[in-house]
Parts: structure tokens; C-alpha cells; sequence
């Protein structure tokens, strides 16, 4: 093998990790401003508040023609067919006193037609390019039939799986999500925002609703400004960078004070350290939701209050249309601010080329599942695919297995294997692991398929049994499980996270058989599976894996492709241990090996502290799985870290370089991570954090020397005095497979 070792050096650019400098459509146009200007001063007041104002398409397009005609409306949601889009464009554009075209909106999140992985599972890649071309495809089928604007990326970072929208996020990490965030930015607006395949991004929530008290959806959350400006804001400032041309408020309170009137954050970061010059959208009626939460006693003080805030555009509750007429004449709303928020929309609605042709070709229907695009969604599938356990190097499955066994609820689910907001994907055009498995293995395996359970929560035992029966006949089990995509997504928390149904009795059953058994867990967030892992010889976890799930798990099954995602969050052993998140600050009592667990502990035990650190008595102190693992069908091994400078000043760049190698027997790739600590700061600071990654292709036996640039700036962090500073001190780095191994290196910054 020795001899086949290549050494060359590989420089990893910033480009891999999806910081290459944003194309932007911002920064001032002088015409697109003049143009605005003009429009703004020829509106009445009304006609500026329709520009203000978004419904929800209600079907009936004479009605809203009738009211896009007296330019009381800016933007329509949930509108999908073209032949309506362009007859309301056209009375816009011919109609209405200004012709000022509509901006049609839909929630595109992972997929138009072709069904991407759900953002999650795309996380687990850390492939921010593949982010961007699902982001493109995405575009491109959506914009075909006339809606230039989608409420996406999601970059809430989401640091509890009870929420059921930590599947619609990136993970738990603040620069994975940032990294990945402004790359599906980049996807749907393309390289110019007028380009007629672009849609504007919509990157939400502004902010904070990750942090949901408990993981309920729609909860309050209590974010100090700090943890705020380190955690919960960078990746949103990194999509403003990547040129995003909206930004959606969120539905939560923090610390009080709703999002949609949360004029600090709206006009203080957004607007002026920001320089975002895009329009703010609310939340679903999340204005005179207000009302709900005690903030405002009615629609009038609700719309007063999100105008004043800075939020630009209402979704759906038209309080802004109804009650800014009086507001202003009460001088409780400044014109010059509808003003402001309505240039902000013309804005981007020029840059969209709106003006020039809001209108698409009838049809033009050839785009949606285009070859390439389900190509894409395959390769995308598979990069997101993570190996969690491999005992015995069951995986690939050999050549010598003549009989498989193909069971649980998810195997044959095209509708489920979806995920989380897909309106527009079909389950006819999904191709599920027993129709992948089936059309790619031929006769070359006999393929008994016992489905056991109809859906993952049904309870029905006799068809455990008789999977069990039939598990006899095959040399190896394949059991695809895991959620349906209506356990996951807005308004579907979970108070557990144990496999619905009957299906942990299948997979225990199962493995009581003696035959390899491969589990592969299709769900919209980290599920606690601890003993079905246990009972499993193999276990891939493939989130909801989309459109192409199925052919992307046949070709990882039986090695045509390799595994190669990670977890892009914390997994949970048991649901008590959430919140649980790698990057957690330093303790006064740091976990130790020492832990003590409930069976270590004698009765009658005296009253004393047990272990002393921070961890459970019941769970210990690590999770199931950490952040950033993921298995492969070969080994790698680093070696060899070597930095620039061990003394480096403030404004200097490091580079640090490591080897390498596929220590195994097949072409892989592995996602290199390097985290940084900083050892002793103002304010505690985070055990490690994630500053780098880069996916490194390594045939057989072969050994690359790998390179990262690593700024010092990067190090910067909002510390005691509420400054964002990079501090003097001795900083810990690792570089590895995972956020839990690796041996540290250690540097020093100097002033
Ligand atoms: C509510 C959700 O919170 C948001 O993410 C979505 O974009 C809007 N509804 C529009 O559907």
C-alpha cells in the first residue's frame, strides 16, 4: 500500500468552505434608486401600503385582480400557477395607476419538484457547493412558473431535536450554518437577482426561534444580546453578505419583545452595522400576533408597532392596510417610514427585473425533475448519507449475499421519504429504496419484501412477526425506518424521540434472528435510537432523503458510492439530555472520564457529591453521537499537524497544514474539521468551536497534505465589554473527523 501513498500538497481555499466572496446584486444602484425615488413620489398613501401588504393566494383571482388593480396588494403567496400569475402581472402591469408588478412568493425550502434532502441532511454533507446547486435547481423549476421569491434558507441554529424545525435548519452550529446558509442564498438569487431563473432568498427567522422553550414551536426564548451577537446572528449576517435580498422576522419573543418589533435588531444590526438594504417580510400574521402575546391590545397598536420596528412587508394579516391610514394621521407612524419600507420592496422588485417582465412562458413545465436535476438530487442524497455504525464491515453488502430481506415503513414510502415542506413535490416521481434496490440489483439478488409496519406509527404486531419469519430466508436484513415527514417540520415538536410504532419492537426482533441486519433511519431530525443501534450490525442515517433517496441509499448499501456525511448535530441518548451541543461553554466542573452512573452507585450511599462534574446520573455525559461523526467504508488517519506560527498577532493568517491518509480499501471522502479554542477569554468561552472544514477525495492508500487559512480575525467574538475582539491568549486546535477526537495543538495571539 506504501508505495501507491501520493504526497502533494492540497490547498483547501476558502472556496471549499463556501467563503468565497458573495456575488451581490446590493450597494447602490443609482438608476434602480432614481427609478424608485420617482415611483415613491408619485404613490397616495393606500397604494404605498398595498406594496406593504402580502396575502395568501385565496383562489378567486377576480377578487384579487380586483385589488392588485387598485394597488392595494405587493405580493401574493402560495400562487403556483403560471396562467393566474401572469393574468394578475397583466392587470398589474396594465391596470393598476402605477403598473407596478406583483412579487409572488412561495415557501420553497428543499426543492420546487425535484425534492432535495431536507436542509438537515444537507448540513450533514458540509458540502456548501451541493447546497447551492440544490438552491439553483431549486430556482430554476420554481421561477418556471412565474414565483421569484422563496422564504428560505432556514438558518435558525437549532440546537434541540424536539423542534420539529430542526429539520428545515442547517444544525447546531454557528459557522456550519452560516457556511451553509449563504450558500443556498448564492443558489437561488444566481449570480444576478434579474436574471430570470433567480428567486430572492428569504433567510429567517430573525431570530432566535431555534431556541424555542423546550423545542415548542412558536415559544418564547430568553437569549442574552451576546449569545445572540455570537450564536444566533453570524449566520445571519453571512447571508446578508452573500447579498440576501429579504430577511423574515420570527415568530418568538426574546426576552420579551417579539421579533416583529424588535427595532434594535431590525434597524440597529440589520440596517445600520449591517447595511442590509433588502425588505424585511414578518412571519405569518406574527404582526398581529402581537396581540396574542400581550405586546399590542389590537390590530392598529400591532401594526404600529411593526412599522415603527422596521419590518417592511406583512404577511397575511393586513393590519398594516386597514390601520396605518390612522396611525399616520396620529402621527404614531411616520410617512417617510412607510416611505423607507416601500423603497425597500421597489427595491428589490427592480433588481428582480420585475419591471421589465414579470411574466412567464405558458407552459413551461420541461424543467421540473430534468434529468440533471435529479441527478443532482442523487449525488446530493448520497453526500448527505451518514454511516453511524459498521460492525464487522457488514456494509457494503457482499457479493455473496444471494437474499435480502427488505422491510419497515420506510422502505417503499415515496410520499414520507419527502421530508418536511414540500408542496410541490410529487410522491409519483420518488423513487424509494425498494424500487432503487430493485431496479439496480436485478436478478443478481432475490428480493423478499415484508414491509412489517404500513407507516412509522402503526402498532400492528403481526406484521413484526412476520418480517421475523421471513428474515430466516435472507442472508441479510435491510430495515429502512425512521419518521413520517409530518412528525417533523413547523408546528410538530416532540416531546419524544424514540421510534414510533411498533418499530423498535421490529428492529429488536429482527436482530434476535442472528442475520445482519442494517437499519437505515429516515427522519427529520436525530431520533434516540441507542438500543436499536445496539441491536443493529449497521446503521445509516439518511435524514428524509428526498426525491432520489432511494438510488442514493442503493448505491451507498452496496458500495457504489461511499459514505461520506456527518452529523450536523448533537445526537441525544435520551430526550433528557437536550439541550446538548458540542460547542458548549467551559464549566467550573468540565465532564472528566469520571463519570458516575446510577449502577455504579451503592445503596445506602453515603451523601456525598458523585463525580462532581457535569453529566447525568442515568446518561452519562456523552451523547450518542457528538457532532461532526460520520463513518466510511475505508479508515483515515491524520497525522503530521504542522502551524505556520505558534506566536501569531491579531491581523495575521494562519495556515495550518496536516497529512491525511486513506488508511483503507476503497476511494472515499472525508469531511476534515478543524476547531479552535479559545483557552482563557473575557467571558466563558465554548469548549471548541468549528472554524473549518473541507471535503478531501483520497483514492485507496492515499495521502494528501491538507491545508486550512485560518485568519485570526476569525477568532474575533462579542466578549465582556459587548465589542467583537479578537483577545490575547493561548488558543487549543484540532483537526479531525469529529468534534470529540483529535489531540490538540495550542497557539498564542499576541497584541
Ligand atoms: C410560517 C413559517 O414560520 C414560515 O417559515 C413560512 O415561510 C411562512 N409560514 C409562509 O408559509
Amino acid at each position: 500500500m506504501k508505495d501507491k501513498i501520493a504526497l502533494f500538497v492540497f490547498t483547501v481555499l476558502l472556496l471549499l468552505t463556501g467563503c468565497t466572496p458573495a456575488k451581490r446584486d446590493t450597494g447602490v444602484n443609482k438608476e434602480i434608486e432614481r427609478k424608485v425615488d420617482e415611483l415613491v413620489r408619485k404613490m397616495t398613501l393606500e397604494e404605498k401600503l398595498g406594496q406593504m401588504n402580502q396575502i395568501s393566494s385565496w383562489g378567486n383571482i377576480e377578487d384579487m385582480s380586483n385589488l392588485v388593480r387598485k394597488g392595494q396588494i405587493g405580493s401574493i403567496l402560495n400562487e403556483v400557477e403560471p396562467a393566474r400569475i401572469n393574468a394578475m402581472q397583466k392587470v398589474a402591469m396594465e391596470e393598476s395607476r402605477l403598473r407596478i408588478p406583483l412579487l409572488i412568493a412561495r415557501d420553497v425550502i428543499h426543492g420546487f419538484k425535484t425534492i432535495f434532502p431536507i436542509p438537515l441532511g444537507q448540513a450533514a454533507s458540509f458540502n456548501p457547493a451541493l447546497a447551492e446547486t440544490g438552491a439553483r435547481v431549486a430556482a430554476i423549476e420554481t421561477s418556471s412558473v412565474g414565483i421569484r421569491w422563496t422564504f428560505a434558507p432556514m438558518i435558525d441554529i437549532s440546537r434541540d431535536p424536539r423542534w420539529g424545525r430542526i429539520a428545515e435548519s442547517f444544525g447546531e452550529d454557528v459557522y456550519l450554518t452560516s457556511v451553509m446558509g449563504a450558500a443556498t442564498v448564492k443558489g437561488f438569487q444566481g449570480d444576478s437577482l434579474s436574471d430570470p431563473t433567480s428567486i430572492a432568498a428569504c433567510p429567517k427567522h430573525f431570530i432566535g426561534y431555534g431556541a424555542a422553550e423546550g423545542g415548542r414551536d412558536y415559544n418564547s426564548t430568553n437569549i442574552p444580546e451576546r449569545q445572540l451577537r455570537n450564536v444566533y446572528l453570524p449566520p445571519f449576517e453571512e447571508a446578508v453578505k452573500a447579498g440576501a435580498a429579504t430577511i423574515m422576522t420570527s415568530f418568538n419573543d426574546n426576552d420579551g419583545i417579539p421579533s416583529t418589533a424588535n427595532a434594535y435588531l431590525l434597524k440597529t444590526v440589520l440596517r445600520d452595522e449591517w447595511k442590509f438594504d433588502g425588505f424585511v417580510v414578518s412571519d405569518w400574521a406574527s404582526v398581529t400576533e402581537m396581540i396574542s402575546h400581550g405586546f399590542a391590545a389590537d390590530n392598529a397598536e400591532a401594526a404600529m408597532k411593526a412599522i415603527n420596528a422596521g419590518v417592511d412587508m406583512e404577511m397575511v394579516s393586513a393590519s398594516y392596510i386597514g390601520e396605518a391610514p390612522g396611525l399616520v394621521k396620529e402621527y404614531k407612524v411616520k410617512e417617510s417610514d412607510i416611505d423607507e419600507a416601500v423603497r425597500n420592496i421597489l427595491r428589490i422588485k427592480f433588481r428582480l427585473g420585475l419591471f421589465d417582465n414579470p411574466y412567464v412562458d405558458v407552459p413551461q413545465k420541461e424543467v421540473f425533475y430534468a434529468p440533471a436535476h435529479l441527478a443532482d438530487a442523487k449525488e446530493a442524497a448520497i453526500q448527505s448519507v451518514i454511516l453511524l455504525k459498521n460492525e464487522k464491515n457488514t456494509l457494503p453488502v457482499s457479493a455473496s449475499v444471494k437474499t435480502v430481506l427488505i422491510t419497515g415503513p420506510m422502505a417503499d414510502a415515496p410520499y414520507e421519504q419527502l421530508g418536511t415542506w414540500i408542496f410541490d413535490g410529487e410522491k409519483s416521481h420518488t423513487i424509494t429504496p425498494l424500487k432503487a434496490i430493485r431496479e439496480m440489483m436485478g436478478n443478481e439478488v432475490q428480493i423478499i419484501y415484508e414491509p412489517a409496519l404500513a407507516y412509522s406509527r402503526d402498532v400492528n404486531p403481526a406484521g413484526v412477526a412476520k418480517a421475523v419469519e421471513a428474515a430466516k430466508k435472507a442472508d441479510i436484513i435491510l430495515a429502512f425506518v425512521g419518521e413520517e415527514s409530518i412528525l417533523s417540520g413547523e408546528a410538530h415538536s416532540m416531546a419524544g424521540l424514540d421510534l414510533q410504532g411498533n418499530q423498535s419492537d421490529l428492529i429488536l426482533s429482527l436482530a434476535k434472528t442472528g442475520k445482519p441486519l442494517v437499519t437505515t433511519v429516515m427522519a427529520g431530525r436525530p431520533l434516540t435510537i441507542e438500543k436499536e443501534v445496539n441491536a443493529s450490525s449497521a446503521v445509516l442515517y439518511s435524514f428524509h432523503p428526498g426525491t432520489m433517496g432511494g438510488p442514493a441509499l442503493a448505491d451507498l448499501l452496496w458500495g457504489k458510492a461511499v459514505p461520506s456525511g456527518k452529523t450536523p448535530v448533537t445526537f441525544p441518548k435520551m430526550v433528557g439530555q437536550i439541550p446538548m451541543y458540542y460547542s458548549h461553554n467551559t464549566t467550573g466542573r468540565p465532564a472528566t472520564r469520571k463519570e458516575v452512573l446510577l449502577k455504579d452507585i451503592p445503596v445506602e450511599a453515603g451523601q456525598t457529591s458523585l463525580g462532581c462534574t457535569s453529566f447525568y446520573l442515568d446518561a452519562g455525559f456523552d451523547p450518542l453521537y457528538p457532532f461532526g461523526y460520520g463513518l466510511s467504508y475505508t479508515t483515515f488517519e491524520y497525522s503530521n499537524i504542522r502551524l505556520s506560527a505558534s506566536k501569531l498577532k491579531k491581523n495575521d493568517t494562519m495556515t495550518i497544514e496536516f497529512d491525511l491518509a486513506n488508511t483503507g480499501q476503497v476511494a472515499a471522502t472525508e469531511v476534515a474539521q478543524l476547531y479552535v479554542q479559545d483557552k482563557v477569554g473575557s467571558i466563558a468561552r465554548p469548549v471548541k468551536e468549528l472554524k473549518r472544514f473541507a471535503r478531501i477525495e483520497l483514492q485507496a492508500g492515499e495521502k494528501k497534505t491538507v491545508s486550512f487559512e485560518l485568519p485570526m480575525s476569525d477568532l474575533a467574538f462579542w466578549n465582556i465589554d459587548m465589542k467583537k475582539e479578537v483577545e490575547a491568549g493561548d488558543f487549543n486546535l484540532w483537526v479531525a473527523g469529529c468534534s470529540q477526537s483529535g489531540t490538540p495543538v495550542s497557539f498564542e495571539v499576541i497584541d
